[in-house]
């Protein structure tokens, strides 16, 4: 996030952006644009440091925005992005699905709050596990996530 991005979110002072904002505003524009038009969206999320990529993080925090995916209201929160199926491709060097790690995941939690915050709640998720763990491990990881694909849509 940087200052432009920021200021870029808001649609009513587009006439007074200077040129960074604008670019800025435009490209945000264009990513909210495709994610409220998408029905499903398959997201690649490599764990890193127990979470996301920066990237994807980048995507996220571009396509949170107040009154075209969610809304504050007297009732609370209301997501405005609801109906669509969010479908998570997840690597990851260790086990996190099972065994003392679990505690250590916090993608897949911050992935469904996230999207749950947007008013989108039917994700699923496909993990590969234990890239780092050795050439069975890994391998294995990857039957089991080619596995799961067939039964995740
Ligand atoms: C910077 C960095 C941080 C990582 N952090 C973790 C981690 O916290 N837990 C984990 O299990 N694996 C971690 N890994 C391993 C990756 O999750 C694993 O290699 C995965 O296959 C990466 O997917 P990719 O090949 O699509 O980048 C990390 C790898 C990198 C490069």
């Amino acid at each position: 996030m940087t200052g432009p991005i920021f200021a870029g979110f808001d649609g009513r002072w587009a006439g007074e952006f200077d040129a960074p904002t604008q670019q800025e505003h435009r490209l945000s524009e264009q990513l909210v644009s495709e994610f409220l038009a998408s029905t499903i969206l398959v997201i690649g999320a490599p764990m890193y440091n127990f979470s996301i990529s920066t990237q994807l993080k980048a995507w996220l925090d571009r396509i949170a925005q107040q009154g075209l995916t969610f809304n504050y209201t007297e009732r609370g929160t209301v997501g405005l992005a609801s109906g669509k199926c969010v479908i998570v491709v997840s690597a990851c060097g260790g086990f996190y699905s099972h065994g003392s790690m679990m505690p250590m995941d916090f993608q897949e939690p911050y992935l469904r709050g996230f999207f749950k915050f947007l008013g989108i709640t039917d994700l699923r998720f496909v993990r590969a596990e234990g890239a780092l763990k050795g050439e069975l491990e890994r391998s294995e990881g990857i039957r089991v996530a080619k596995a799961a694909l067939s039964r995740v849509y």
